[in-house]
């Protein structure tokens, strides 16, 4: 395995790994510790199948099958289907998925180590790829913010709620969401974590607090909230926090969902776009697997 910083705040890329082959225990070290100080991690030209993809994905931990479930792979309900392509007049994924600065699953109670797509057909303008995705670097933005506010989020939480950025994509134009059902609701309940994380690989504190899911500050008067959540989502907005990662067909990315956030980038219209996603939970013991 060859890992080739982008040069960029985020990512690396990885060559000399085919990822149709199991990994073997100091294969799964390396890229956590990669995935850990990089963010998100590249591997170019994979041609792994649908069955090879999830085992890839359970070498990190178990693999959430997505609480609205609506598109998924044949037998592979953990394997979501990202795309706006229509057959028979039919939506074969979900076509707006991400569309909005957030981190998946922080709103469970057993968050996401990481999220892994596999790039099956990417949209293209006069040779460009469009449909990019972006990242925000959320080590350097909690290194970076002032003592007092260090100070301020300091042993404190934040409700994360599904629901938030649901309806936030519901309310868009022309969106095509159902609004989640009482058991939808029901299985994901808002929860809450630590704004101040220690991130499970590398041991640093990240901000963990996005727009797209967090709705307060816990225990905090609800104005004194809004404040600091304006400060905090502001802060982590900055330009110098952000790669964007442009796509080509065979690309598995895989993103620190604890150390990054994303917003995938809506600019390619009906230009057919087709990603298989695996979300892993952060459901192994970390430490122990990089020492
Ligand atoms: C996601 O947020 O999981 C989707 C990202 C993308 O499709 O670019």
């Amino acid at each position: 395995m060859h890992i080739i910083p982008s040069g960029d705040i985020l990512c690396a890329r990885i060559e000399g790994i085919d990822l149709q082959q199991a990994l073997t225990p100091a294969d799964i070290k390396t890229i956590l510790i990669a995935l850990g100080r990089h963010g998100v991690l590249c591997f170019p030209r994979q041609t792994l199948d649908v069955d090879a993809f999830a085992a890839f994905g359970q070498c990190f931990g178990g693999l959430e099958i997505n609480v609205a479930n609506m598109f998924h792979e044949p037998n592979h309900p953990e394997v979501m289907i990202l795309s706006n392509i229509k057959k028979d007049g039919k939506q074969i994924g979900l076509g707006d998925a991400g569309q909005g600065w957030h981190t998946d699953m922080s709103y469970s109670e057993l968050i996401a180590l990481t999220t892994i797509l596999h790039a099956q057909k990417v949209p293209l303008q006069n040779g460009v790829p469009l449909g990019n995705t972006e990242f925000r670097d959320m080590h350097t933005a909690y290194d970076d913010l002032p003592a007092d506010v260090k100070a301020a989020i300091e042993g404190r939480t934040a409700t994360h709620d599904f629901d938030k950025f649901w309806e936030m994509m519901r309310a868009r134009p022309g969106n095509t969401r159902p609004p989640l059902t009482a058991a939808q609701r029901a299985k994901k309940p808002p929860v809450s974590h630590p704004i101040a994380y220690t991130h499970p690989v590398t041991g640093k504190k990240v901000l963990y607090c996005t727009i797209g899911y967090v709705t307060h500050i816990d225990g905090m008067p609800a104005k004194e909230s809004a404040e600091l959540l304006d400060f905090l989502w502001r802060h982590q907005d900055q330009e110098k926090y952000l790669y964007a990662h442009r796509w080509t067909e065979g690309d598995v990315l895989m993103w620190d969902d604890i150390g990054t956030t994303h917003n995938a980038v809506a600019d390619y219209g009906d230009n057919p776009r087709y990603m298989r996603r695996v979300q892993v939970l952060a459901s192994l013991d970390y430490p122990a697997m990089v020492a």
